[in-house]
């Protein structure tokens, strides 16, 4: 008997693999709110969770707000270490959310309630009337709660799960494709000021789905293709390549595609007047990493999974996307774009162009795919269909349509929602 077969739990209740060259989910996975409720403590409270990245706050006291994994949290770079210090958004005293704006630059934190006030390393600095405390206030321990963080290459990350390995560990095969990001942009990473922010009726793990899924392209996307081939780009190439299984249900789609690259693939819709400033990034590419990194870097696009809920596009541009689920069928999603400090003005103008034109909320991407999503969930509760068939490509090695990338992700949510601690 396999160790699959031997499992028991929600997880395995909603996920099984065979017989054969079949794997399936249950469609409650995405519909019951005890699954939901399930996810919310085993997965979102049991992995690295991303929240931001160092570069939107660069200076002392800069910050922003953010819900991760359903809990309000808050970033600020601290003005006496100069850390990223990520705090529980809640009151010491009795619970208020402490900062209350999205984004800002602030010496101190003061609460509306009572006006307990805390500076940017957390500290405790100010109790209205604390003679009526007597001696026995003690500020050292009641400063804001911190949540454990780390950072990969400027990407930070939070767990609330204290026994979970260190990032590093945890991202395992990803790191190489966030290095890919970061080194093709010379270490020099900033997310562009600004944010993508929409929500849609359907359960967050069919948008897990479909960022990594190489199969829906021609069909759904149909008009865009249609656009790059009335601006002139060569289709012909059609869109090949391979997924991959990255460990930790990490998951990546990496894939040749008829679009360009700001860094560094030119095509019409960049202008013709780009087309030296892009050769001149392929070059210094090459230079700096050889050709078969640089190539790769250069005209590969990748879709990357970082489980459970971070979505890195790297392909006609680089976007940051994650998402919190608010209920089975409702998702938050918040996407960024990531570009090079000290672009060209006219390179970091058509990156934004290629990002809006089919990543952004009204782009020939974004709508059709919510649009697909939101049907799916609308199916479901249909009913007189159990399960959603995953097995595409199983017995061949994992090509750009095929769902392998899909089943490591459910592979990982299985064993997760399986845990009985
Ligand atoms: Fe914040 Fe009272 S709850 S000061
Ligand atoms: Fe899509």
């Amino acid at each position: 008997m396999t160790e699959t077969a031997q499992a028991t739990g929600v997880g395995s209740e909603h996920v099984i693999e065979g017989p054969g060259l079949r794997f399936r989910v249950k469609r409650t996975a995405m519909t019951s709110e005890e699954v939901f409720r399930a996810e919310l403590a085993k997965v979102f409270g049991r992995t690295w969770l991303y929240l931001g990245h160092e570069s939107e706050i660069p200076n002392p006291g800069d910050f922003v707000r953010r819900p991760v994994g359903g809990r309000p949290l808050f970033m600020v770079r601290g003005a006496k270490t100069g850390a990223v210090n990520v705090f529980h958004n809640t009151c010491t005293h009795r619970g208020a959310v402490v900062c209350r704006v999205d984004k800002g630059t602030s010496k101190v934190f003061q609460c509306f309630y009572h006006a307990w006030t805390f500076d940017s390393e957390g500290r405790l600095v100010g109790v209205p009337g604390e003679d009526a405390y007597g001696d026995d206030l003690d500020r050292s321990a009641l400063g804001l709660g911190r949540a454990r963080t780390e950072s990969y290459r400027g990407f930070v990350f939070v767990t609330f799960d204290p026994d979970i390995e260190d990032l590093p560990t945890y991202l395992a095969g990803a790191r190489q494709y966030l290095d890919y990001v970061v080194d093709s942009m010379d270490g020099n990473v900033e997310v562009v000021p600004g944010t993508n922010e929409y929500g849609f009726d359907a359960n967050w793990k069919l948008l897990v789905e479909n960022s990594i899924d190489g199969y829906h392209a021609a069909s759904t996307h149909d008009t865009y293709f249609k656009y790059l081939v009335a601006l002139g780009t060569d289709l012909s190439i059609g869109v090949t390549g391979v997924t991959k299984d990255l460990g930790n249900g990490h998951a990546v789609l990496e894939y040749q595609a008829p679009w360009g690259r700001p860094v560094a693939l030119w095509e019409p819709l960049f202008g013709e007047d780009s087309k030296e400033e892009i050769a001149a990034l392929r070059a210094e590419l090459t230079d700096k990493h050889g050709e078969e990194k640089a190539l790769v870097m250069a005209e590969r696009n990748r879709n990357l999974l970082i489980y459970p809920n971070l979505i890195i596009n790297d392909i006609m541009a680089v976007t940051v996307r994650t998402f919190v689920p608010t209920a089975p069928d409702r998702v938050e999603v918040t996407a960024w774009e990531l570009a090079p400090q000290g672009e060209l003005p006219q390179l970091r103008q058509r990156r934004l162009d290629s990002f809006l034109t089919f990543l952004g909320p009204g782009g020939f991407a974004t709508p059709d795919d919510l649009e697909a999503l939101e049907s799916c969930q609308q199916g479901f509760a249909s009913g007189g269909v159990e399960w959603n068939d995953i097995s595409r490509g199983m017995g061949r090695d994992p090509q750009a349509t095929d769902e392998e990338q899909m089943r490591a992700f459910w592979r990982r949510w299985r064993v997760q929602l399986d845990a009985t601690d």
